[in-house]
């Protein structure tokens, strides 16, 4: 059960309790195998009196903005504020609501959102990041130049108390929330539940456009995050198909950097390059976190991408695991050594865990996340082409500058820190 409370001086402080995932660790020989298979996987407020004045961000809010920003909202003036455009306003003008903005690209959302000048306002929670790592002020810290707002997502009513106790009217919302463990239960609560308030906190407070960030495997759903993301951005499209102007941009990237950069350090220190099949079962145009974050932030405002699904990649051609693993020897200057593993024993592990959550109902995400391993294993990250039925490089748009070869040499410096992959490792 959550909690909240608000700051009446701008600030709101709130924690819920943590999601308590399954872990499932291994020995350092296996490690290699398994970081293929790694996934991605709270709120009580006090008054601000009680807290020390630095804790807080500034609300740098403009002229006009400042006059709205004690003004108490109904639900009626929001709609009106919905159907007036944000879009003939300059961004130092424009309040961006953003939710997810402590995880890996939410961060990077941020940055950029402030860079073009956009009033920010953050949604966090006291303790964020991977595990919970991050206190309020290291968050405040990462979140520097957004008014951040410690609230609790997953709670609407808390949601809305926190924008309420702010002030503040929204002209769009971002969501760059996911589940951390990629669990059956988190997944919903996330990707579907908390995404929603966040938009329906949005809508209540004036916003007219939201910006989603998906992801472009739920073109294929066969897992529970992809139906959980899914259902969202359905409901997100009938809301787009209302009378009263509201608009929605649904960002569907490929690959991030981090989900490929797991077996650098492995290879540099002597490890084989592990890859399933003959390593071109899969491909895909991976996208760095500062590229992806500038095409969510073109979202804003870009005419061109209003009630659109945007599939996205970076720049360059698809890569195959094998081309990544080549790339990584190359630039190590070392001969290539790979482990081909078949894909049959993803489909045996499966096979297992699924007859033991019969047993074990507590093992569903377990298995779960079984699944997602195997989907990444055989699964392109690549649009799929409707009329072929096939994934398509071709079709699949990139964007930005940063290439894997790029990255792949900086993890070779200076190690992985800051691409963690999250809360959960599988197999
Ligand atoms: N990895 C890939 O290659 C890839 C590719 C394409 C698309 N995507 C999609 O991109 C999206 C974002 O990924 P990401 O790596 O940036 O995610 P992430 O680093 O895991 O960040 C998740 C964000 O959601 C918040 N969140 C999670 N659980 C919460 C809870 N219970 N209450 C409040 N906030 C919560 C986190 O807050 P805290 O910091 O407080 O935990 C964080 O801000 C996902 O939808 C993913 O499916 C990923």
């Amino acid at each position: 059960m959550s909690m909240s409370m608000c700051f009446s001086s701008n600030l709101l402080t709130l924690h819920s309790p943590k999601h308590q995932g399954l872990s499932i660790s291994f020995s350092s020989e296996s490690s290699q195998f398994i970081k293929l298979f790694q996934v991605r996987s709270t709120p009580y407020a006090l008054p601000s009196s009680s807290f020390p004045r630095r804790l807080y961000e500034p609300l740098n809010f403009s002229r006009e903005n400042k006059l709205k920003l004690f003004a108490s909202f109904t639900p009626s003036e929001a709609v009106e504020t919905a159907t007036s455009t944000f879009r003939n306003k300059t961004p130092k003008d424009i309040n961006v609501l953003i939710v997810g903005s402590t995880g890996y690209i939410g961060k990077f959302v941020v940055k950029e959102l402030i860079s073009r000048g956009f009033n920010v306002i953050a949604i966090a929670r006291e303790k964020s990041g991977i595990r919970g790592k991050n206190d309020k002020e290291e968050t405040l810290n990462q979140l520097k130049g957004a008014n951040v707002c410690f609230s609790d997502v997953t709670n609407l009513g808390s949601l809305e108390k926190s924008l309420s106790d702010l002030g503040v009217s929204i002209d769009v919302v971002v969501s760059c929330l996911a589940s951390r463990s990629g669990g059956i239960k988190d997944s919903w609560k996330i990707d579907y539940e908390a995404t929603k308030n966040s938009l329906l906190a949005g809508r209540k407070f004036g916003a007219s456009h939201f910006v989603l960030l998906s992801a472009i495997c739920v073109q294929k759903p066969l897992l529970e995050f992809q139906r959980a993301k899914l259902k969202f951005e359905a409901e997100l499209m009938k809301e787009g198909e209302g009378n009263d102007g509201f608009t929605y941009s649904i960002v569907r990237p490929t690959a991030f950097f981090k989900s490929l950069g797991g077996q650098v350090e492995l290879v540099k220190d002597g490890k084989p390059y592990v890859m399933f099949g003959d390593g071109k079962l899969c491909a895909c145009k991976p996208i760095s976190e500062p590229d992806l974050a500038s095409f969510i932030v073109d979202c804003v405002l870009s005419e061109d991408k209003i009630n659109k699904v945007l599939p996205i990649g970076g720049p360059g051609k698809a890569l195959t695991p094998l081309e990544q693993g080549e790339m990584l020897f190359e630039l190590l200057g070392k001969e290539p050594k790979f482990l081909k593993v078949p894909i049959g024993i993803m489909d045996f592990a499966i096979g297992v865990l699924d007859f033991l959550v019969k047993i074990f109902p507590s093992m569903e995400d377990a298995a779960e996340f079984g699944k997602i391993g195997r989907y990444y294993a055989a699964e392109s990250m690549l649009v799929l082409d409707p009329e072929t039925g096939e994934y398509s490089a071709e079709k699949t748009p990139g964007y930005g500058k940063d290439t894997l070869e790029e990255f792949f040499e900086r993890v070779l410096r200076e190690g992985m820190a800051g691409q963690e992959l999250g809360e959960q490792t599988i197999f």
